[in-house]
């Protein structure tokens, strides 16, 4: 049970002061009785709560995929530059939002933004074995060599990940798939074959697919069924 200014302060309906004045005005209602007290307590889950006779659909965590675009922060805020909470639609804002894992500045794709920290964490950790799928352009003509290397696992001095499976598309592009999450991952195991990453676009995450009718800087919510493919182990490429 919570109190109802929390709640729906929670769900981005207006900010608890407003909340206090709406429910003085006699706007909100709670399983049908207008609701007197910002203190009176409901379960989010299972009451019906309204205003302005508008039902609110409670949602305990956000799920937000975002087609992030080049030149873009994965980060929750920044002092100078724009982030990726910057460009969410006010429809959905709220507290305790970030990026789970991050994308370089100059990488595209497939963000998910979330307030769920125990689906981040699971969904980050190499344990999980959930890969993440990304298209690369290289500079280099890319050999069969670089695909085994790729699949023993890159040394690159003090820096090592664990096998990889990469896949020509033609000369230069390839497709990788890595369960870590490390550093300039994808663009240092392309270094320690000799290419240079000169684009990167994350396409997938477990088992969900970016959304190719978002462009760059769209997003939507996951559907019920993303939420539980996003933390399955995907298959090879
Ligand atoms: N690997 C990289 O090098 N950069 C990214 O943004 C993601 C994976």
């Amino acid at each position: 049970m919570e109190r109802i200014d929390k709640i729906l302060s929670s769900q981005n309906v207006a900010s608890r002061s407003e909340i206090k004045k709406m429910i003085k005005q006699g706007r909100i209602r709670a399983d049908g009785k207008i609701v007197r007290r910002p203190e009176e307590k409901f379960d989010p889950q299972t009451s019906v709560l309204e205003v302005d006779d508008i039902a609110i659909t409670f949602k305990k965590h956000l799920y937000i995929m975002m087609n992030k675009p080049a030149g873009v922060l994965s980060a929750s805020n920044d002092r100078y530059a724009e982030t990726v909470i910057d460009l969410l639609p006010q429809e959905l804002r709220r507290n305790g939002l970030f990026p789970a894992g991050r994308l370089d500045k100059d990488t595209e794709g497939f963000l998910l933004i979330t307030d769920d920290g125990e689906l981040a964490h699971q969904m980050l950790s190499p344990k999980s074995h959930v890969y993440k799928l990304y298209f690369a352009e290289t500079d280099k003509i890319l050999t069969e060599n670089d695909v085994r290397q790729f699949a023993q696992g890159i040394r690159y001095g003090e820096w090592e990940c664990r096998p990889a499976e990469m896949k020509i598309i033609d000369e230069k592009n390839a497709l990788v798939q890595i369960c870590e999450g490390k550093f300039h991952q994808v663009k240092k195991m392309f270094n320690a074959v000799g290419a240079n990453v000169t684009y990167l676009k994350r396409l997938k995450i477990g088992g969900v697919s970016l959304d190719e009718t978002l462009a760059p800087g769209e997003v939507r919510e996951l559907t019920s069924s993303e939420i539980i493919d996003i933390l399955s182990r995907t298959k090879a490429i």
